[in-house]
């Protein structure tokens, strides 16, 4: 699939643009502070519904703006649809799909598929376990838009039984009205292993399915280095659920919820004590190994780095196996990359249907990909800087 037209308007630095984009590899170039990460996260917003550098919407609405307005035609197999979402500043976001309102903005979800490589990406590695159970759910809910729904539906859940453990803990230590709290409880519990293993099922099946690419795709960028390996961790499942090369049965998720309603039960007296939810998907990680040794704390700079490009290169892989390619994103990573680990990137970029590259100066993408740039520049005075696209188109970087 490829997006033919990117329409923003007041999206961070960009109070208008309307950009025609075609197949094949674009790089947009333009000196540090200009809004060229701008336009991918824009991309990656119309595809997640998130950032890939903000958790809150806020700070994608341009400064001094009410609202913000992302939207763009995505092609797909010859087939063509318009996706439109509206952020706003204290209201409920709204979202459009060929100009028709949706119920709710995640219906856009699938529209558009993006895989996208930046710099944040080291925190995959290095960072906390919240960074790669988003890794997980937002490849599984490309797979399987429906999953945007169970994931909403778990986070609710979760927040009001959290809630719940809290108050019943307290009241349990000061002997007060226990009862119907904990009958509560037992409904919170039914609810949370309802979510929870249709969750879990597709983070299983996802891991069995990225398994084989992952270490395929770390040996085409490191292949001098360890072999790499992911393994899902939770610390309530069986150790066979946890085997990546365990093939999913149709009745996992009726098994995964038995599971977690007996753990649920094991753990209450302990929740209870803690006030917090201590058995479900959101305690779990994904296990990245290098060799025998976990990567997180033992990989050198460069090898986390090889890592976390081998994880978005292996899910590229994975959706592009579903028929259709989808839209590449490297965020300035060019320049980080050794002349091996650049040459294997381009030749994954070399292959797919669209490459949105941005960059500081045309030396840092591969001459090979001979991508069409896109000047990027801004004007203005300080807080006001506005960026736009120069009219002028800079030679080619090949
Ligand atoms: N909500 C906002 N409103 C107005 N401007 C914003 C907003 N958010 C970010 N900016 C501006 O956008 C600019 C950063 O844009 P961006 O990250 O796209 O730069 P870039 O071209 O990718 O730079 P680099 O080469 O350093 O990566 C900054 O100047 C920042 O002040
Ligand atoms: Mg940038």
């Amino acid at each position: 699939m490829y997006v033919r037209t990117l329409t923003l308007r007041d999206f961070r630095s960009w109070d208008q643009v309307d950009l025609e984009l075609s197949p094949g590899r674009t790089v947009f170039l333009g000196a540090n502070g200009n809004g060229k990460t701008n336009l991918v996260e824009a991309v990656g917003y119309l595809s997640t519904l998130g950032s890939h550098r903000v958790a809150a919407d806020a700070p994608l609405i341009r400064l001094g703006a009410q609202r913000s307005r992302l939207g763009a035609t995505v092609v797909n197999s010859g087939r063509e649809l318009r996706i439109d979402v509206e952020l706003n500043q204290g209201s409920a976001n709204r979202a459009q799909i060929n100009r028709s309102p949706v119920r709710r903005t995640r219906e856009i979800l699938g529209i558009l598929q993006t895989v996208l490589f930046a710099p944040e990406d080291l925190a995959l590695v290095r960072g906390d376990p919240s960074e790669r159970r988003r890794f997980l759910d937002e490849l599984c809910t490309a797979r399987l838009p429906r999953l945007a729904g169970v994931r909403s539906d778990y986070d609710r859940v979760l927040r009001q039984r959290s809630a719940l453990l809290k108050t019943a803990g307290r009241q349990a230590r000061s002997r007060s009205g226990q009862a119907t709290e904990l009958s509560t409880l037992d409904v919170w519990d039914g609810h949370l292993a309802t979510h929870g293993a249709e969750l879990l099922a597709q983070r299983l099946r996802l891991v069995n399915d990225l398994y084989p690419h992952l270490e395929q795709s770390y040996r085409s960028i490191a292949p001098e280095s360890r072999t790499a390996s992911i393994r899902y961790r939770s610390g309530y499942l069986p150790p066979e659920f946890l085997d990546p090369a365990r093939p999913p049965e149709a009745q996992d998720v009726e098994v995964l919820e038995a599971i977690m309603l007996r753990e649920l039960s094991e753990a209450r007296p302990k929740e209870l004590e803690r006030g917090v939810c201590l058995v479900g998907p959101h305690r779990d990680d994904l296990e990245l190994m290098l060799g025998s040794a976990p990567a997180k704390g033992f990989a050198s700079h460069g090898e986390s780095w090889s890592f976390a490009l081998a994880l978005r290169l292996s899910a590229f892989e994975l959706l592009r196996g579903m028929g259709t390619d989808p839209v590449l994103m490297l965020d300035d990573v060019f320049a980080e990359l050794d002349r091996h680990r650049r040459s294997a990137l381009a030749a994954v970029a070399a292959t797919a249907e669209q490459v949105l590259i941005t960059a500081a100066v045309p030396e840092d993408v591969p001459a090979e990909l001979e991508a069409t740039p896109l000047r990027v520049e801004t004007d203005g005075a300080a807080d006001e800087r506005t960026s736009h696209i120069a009219d002028q188109v800079s030679p080619t970087t090949s």
